[in-house]
């Protein structure tokens, strides 16, 4: 049996869909990349903008096709479109074709689900939020030997008024320390050298379990496993990120010199209507302290243009912060109605204004993000090598701590190892050197 899971999306959504075909792969099937060959089809679709879900009806009207010559062919929905009542009722009446809808809660129930459609039931719809436990030891496919995502919590609470996530995905759960340090061990001891924890708000890990914790001690007994040389984490909100966090950051030598806060708008009035509860100046010394205290991070953010009410002086203030702060990158995105939400019942800006207003912030982006990077030049850093590079086999590629690219001479028997890299010359995003001998 040949599947197909075509993911949209957060690494969440990477990081479900190598469950899903962990659990295809236990139950026999083998993975294709066209949608010709396959004979279940998977996909795992996100909600977060009108266009990711476009292009996910696209696709899914694309596969009316394809079954009509595979009539035998299975297809499902998943991931959060699934989660959103009017998707699956457009599903239901629309995409006939379409066998199986369900929902981020019910995923460790694809299983079922298939076996259902496949024993002739009529079409199934796994839809209904389900504020139940956390499923746990789902296989897993994973596309990379040293480096795995690992999801620690699920959901969110924070009800941002843009965000369709807390709708679709649920309320926040976290799961137990040991069962991630379990996954994390067994990871170390199938060669995998870098963990990047997943959840949408970890700074708030650990609230709701019964023997509280907090992410920064979850960190702490993640960096005692021996065999893990980097940690990398995703996503903090400004508002929860604690001063143990900063302390604990700072005195690791395998937390990664990354930190990836987003921001969304420099205005306080904007960030009040987003119910972000934090002020343009709780913002700046919040990243001040970090800069501060850790000096050679690398700060990269989200940043939203066109909120309802949002006006040029707003997008001013947007710009100030991106220029004290001086982001090392960022990702900008311009505001999309989500139905549902209560941003979508407020008055919407004018599309030119929000064009005008989201080519101004870009261009601020990369004017800091382009000194940032340039900043590294002439410093000798430690890389993970990951791969030979593609356009030249005589390089490597490796990233720095910071997440930054570096290509430099070197074999494949260099993957995996950490090794110090002269860093010689920036291209913009990324850099080129040479390795350089261990400094004791
Ligand atoms: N419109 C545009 N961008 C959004 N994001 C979340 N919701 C929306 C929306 N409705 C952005 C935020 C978030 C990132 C993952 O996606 O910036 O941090
Ligand atoms: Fe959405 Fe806000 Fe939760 Fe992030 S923190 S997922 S933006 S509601």
């Amino acid at each position: 049996v040949r599947a197909l899971v075509d993911t949209f999306g957060c690494q969440q959504n990477v990081a479900d869909s190598q469950h899903i075909m962990g659990m295809l792969e236990a139950m026999g099937c083998e993975f294709v990349t066209e949608p010709t060959q396959a004979d279940i089809i998977v996909l795992n679709t996100c909600a977060i903008r009108e266009h990711a879900e476009q292009r996910a009806f696209g696709n899914l009207g694309a596969l009316t096709h394809t079954k009509r010559r595979h009539p035998e062919q299975k297809i499902f929905l998943c991931g959060c479109m699934a989660g959103e009542t009017k998707v699956s009722d457009r599903v239901k009446h629309s995409y006939p074709h379409v066998d199986g809808v369900f929902s981020t809660h019910h995923l460790w129930q694809f299983p079922q689900i298939l076996w259902n459609v496949l024993s002739g039931k009529k079409r199934q719809f796994f839809i209904e939020d389900e504020p139940g436990s956390i499923a746990e030891g789902i296989p897993q496919v994973r596309d990379s030997k040293l480096k795995a995502w690992v999801s620690i919590m699920y959901g969110c609470n924070n009800f941002c008024t843009y965000c369709i996530v807390p709708y679709v995905r649920g309320r926040e759960k976290s799961r137990r320390p040991k069962e991630i340090l379990q996954e994390i061990e067994k990871l170390a001891d199938d060669g995998v050298v870098e963990i990047m924890l997943l959840g949408q708000n970890v700074n708030s890990y650990g609230k709701n379990l019964e023997d509280e914790i907090s992410f920064a001690q979850l960190l702490q007994e993640v960096e005692k496993i021996d065999k893990i040389k980097r940690i990398r984490f995703m996503t903090s909100h400004p508002k929860d990120l604690s001063d143990e966090l900063i302390e604990v950051m700072k005195n690791s030598d395998k937390i990664c010199r990354h930190l990836h806060l987003p921001l969304q708008s420099g205005s306080t009035k904007i960030l009040k209507a987003m119910n972000r509860r934090y002020t343009k100046e709780q913002y700046l010394e919040l990243a001040a302290k970090i800069r501060r205290e850790i000096p050679d991070i690398s700060l990269t953010t989200d940043i939203m243009v066109g909120f309802p009410g949002e006006t040029a002086e707003d997008v001013d203030d947007t710009i100030d912060v991106i220029r004290k702060v001086g982001f090392d990158n960022a990702f900008t995105f311009i505001y999309s109605v989500r139905t549902g939400t209560p941003a979508a019942a407020m008055d919407q800006v004018p599309e030119e204004e929000v064009h005008a207003g989201f080519d101004r912030v870009l261009e601020a982006v990369q004017e800091t993000a382009r000194k940032q990077v340039a900043r590294l030049q002439g410093q000798t850093l430690t890389a993970l090598v990951e791969e030979v590079n593609e356009q030249d086999a005589s390089l490597v590629t490796g990233r720095l701590s910071n997440n930054t690219i570096v290509h430099f001479p070197g074999s494949a028997d260099l993957i995996g190892q950490i090794v110090p890299v002269k860093l010689e010359e920036c291209h913009g995003f990324y850099y080129t050197g040479h390795r350089v001998e261990e400094t004791k």
